[in-house]
């Protein structure tokens, strides 16, 4: 497992004075997530990719449990949302002492959810949802993402090529920011506003324009730097 933010800021490099400051946008990349590398274990409930993806579909929808609605105070757009709001709507460890699933199993009309006419839900995604919570209720994402093993000539100098270098590099690189070469690289960056910017958050400039990097580049290029910036 990986505590990614947890382990930052990393402060060893130069600071470029200028940032990339701009418009709010959503980050792509959720800090709270804690990343597999694969092979995913068929026994693990990840709750990026076996969850999330249902609740948003049959929970957070417009006048039920989305931000603007909010029916009964219960939100569930994300796992902070599931988690903060209420501590007995999922309870870890224990299932059946959580609202999610007692609600999910409910025999009666009035407390069921999803409410009629909708369907209950399928068994099979209400036991996973036990078995999550059985497992402690994890914000785990297994989503193929290969983060082993990340070095400057196997991976990053390709994304800075085909991402960044036509304007962060060359006789005359934008922002005075050269990401040309190794060197370049290490010698330039400030760690925060990269990352920031890579990961399109509040405040910076997203990089590329319009809209930064896939989650996935931007931890392999979080953890590159995390791991000294290896050759
Ligand atoms: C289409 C051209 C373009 C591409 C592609 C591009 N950038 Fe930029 N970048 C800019 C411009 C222009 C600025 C200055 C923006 C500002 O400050 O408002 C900038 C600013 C930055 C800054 C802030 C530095 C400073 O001094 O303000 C960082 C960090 C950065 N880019 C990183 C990247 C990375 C990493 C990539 C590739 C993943 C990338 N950029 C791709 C044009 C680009």
């Amino acid at each position: 497992m990986r505590t990614l933010r947890l382990l930052l800021p990393l402060t060893s490099f130069a600071i470029l004075a200028q940032g990339c400051v701009h418009d709010p946008l959503t980050p792509v990349y959720d800090p709270t997530v804690v990343f597999i590398d694969p092979p995913c274990s068929p026994d693990t409930v990840y709750f990026q990719q076996d969850i999330l993806p249902i609740l948003k579909s049959t929970c957070a929808r417009p006048d039920c449990h989305d931000v603007a609605s909010a029916e009964e105070d219960v939100i569930l757009v994300s796992y902070s949302h599931l988690m903060g709001d209420d501590e007995d709507l999922v309870v870890p460890g224990n299932p059946y002492e959580s609202e999610l699933v007692e609600v999910m199993l409910a025999s009666s009309d009035y407390d069921v959810m999803p409410p009629p006419p909708n369907a209950q839900l399928d068994q099979t995604v209400i036991d996973m949802v036990i078995l999550w919570i059985e497992q402690g209720a994890l914000n785990l994402s297994c989503d193929g993402c290969d983060t082993t093993d990340v070095t400057y000539v196997s991976h990053i100098a390709p994304l800075l090529a085909a991402r960044c270098n036509t304007c962060h590099g060359g006789a005359e690189p934008q922002a005075d920011l050269d990401l040309g070469t190794l060197a370049a690289v290490t010698g330039a960056i400030s760690y925060q506003d990269l990352m920031a910017c890579v990961n399109s958050e509040a405040g910076f400039e997203p990089m590329p324009p319009p809209s930064g990097l896939d989650a996935c580049n931007v931890r392999k290029l979080e953890i590159w730097i995390e791991n000294g910036m290896p050759e």
